[in-house]
């Protein structure tokens, strides 16, 4: 299978795959009762899906989890409501129509080191050559979706004005996965019983989500898991594992200047 290549779009480095239908997603009608679920790619989008999933659904329709892939279930908006967009992407009408929209953001680092397992297993995207040219082309925005600085910078902004925007955190919810379903159900204004939580909490621990066939991305053929499982670690801190000595002093000095807001310094913690 040939790997496509990157191109600017609007300021953004691209793939053509997510470009071709733009018309038809600017276009799309969103309703007030929509959910978008947004991140970077990689920030644990899948996680954050599968949660909100099962706080609304996980009650009412267990065949439908049983049978369905994840991804048909909360489709991508590029594709066919799921969106690594950035900010300035969103089609207009979900801000219209006041649209819920749910943010997830991973430190810059982990992301970078799963973003690049992925591309290497997932023949949809760019060849990512080797881990040092993938981390300076990350480091750069040349990467599918763009710029990581600009993508968790730009819907923070976003946030500051738009007040149905939950902006989480992978690593909190990493820490404390039933803290972050608590404040996520109350900004939903979701109420489940202490044995429903219970349950959706099960569900979504990781080792449970990567032998589940409906959220380990198993049935898609362009990626190779062979080469690297979709539901790979899932920690915090695997960048460690990868980067070199060289490679994070170089990184640490990059994100001092691309990123000063003090909020999103959170790789430290
Ligand atoms: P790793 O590659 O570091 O393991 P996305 O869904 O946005 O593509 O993000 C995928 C990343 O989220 C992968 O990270 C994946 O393992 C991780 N992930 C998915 N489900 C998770 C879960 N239940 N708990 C922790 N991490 C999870």
């Amino acid at each position: 299978m040939d790997r496509p290549t990157l191109f600017d779009f609007h300021g953004v480095s691209m793939i053509k795959q997510f470009t071709d239908s733009w018309e038809e997603v600017q276009n799309f009608k969103a309703r007030p009762d929509d959910i978008v679920i947004v991140s970077y790619p990689k920030s644990g989008t899948t996680w954050v899906c599968y949660l909100v999933e099962l706080l609304f659904f996980g009650k009412t329709c267990p065949e439908r989890l049983a049978s369905i892939p994840l991804h048909e279930r909360v489709p991508f908006l590029e594709i066919s409501r799921t969106s690594p967009t950035p900010v300035q992407f969103l089609p207009k009408s979900f801000w219209e129509q006041n649209s819920t929209i749910v943010y997830v953001a991973r430190n810059a680092k982990d992301t970078a080191v799963s973003y690049y397992h992925f591309c290497r297993m997932n023949y949809c995207m760019p060849e990512p050559a080797d881990w040092s040219t993938f981390l300076q082309n990350y480091m750069e925005g040349k990467v599918s979706y763009g710029s990581w600085y600009d993508h968790v910078s730009g819907w923070w902004e976003k946030k500051q004005s738009y007040s149905k925007l939950a902006y989480m955190f992978y690593e909190d919810l990493s820490e404390d996965t039933g803290r972050e379903m608590h404040q996520l159900c109350s900004f939903l204004g979701l109420s489940l019983s202490a044995e429903e939580k219970e349950n959706v909490l099960t569900r979504v621990k990781f080792d449970n989500m990567k032998t589940n066939k409906m959220t380990n991305f198993s049935t898609i053929h362009h990626m190779d898991q062979t080469v690297s499982p979709f539901m790979r670690k899932g920690k915090v801190g695997d960048w460690k594992n990868l980067f070199t000595v060289s490679q994070d002093e170089k990184f640490d000095e990059d994100y001092k200047q691309k990123m000063k807001n003090p909020t999103l310094q959170f790789y430290w913690r």
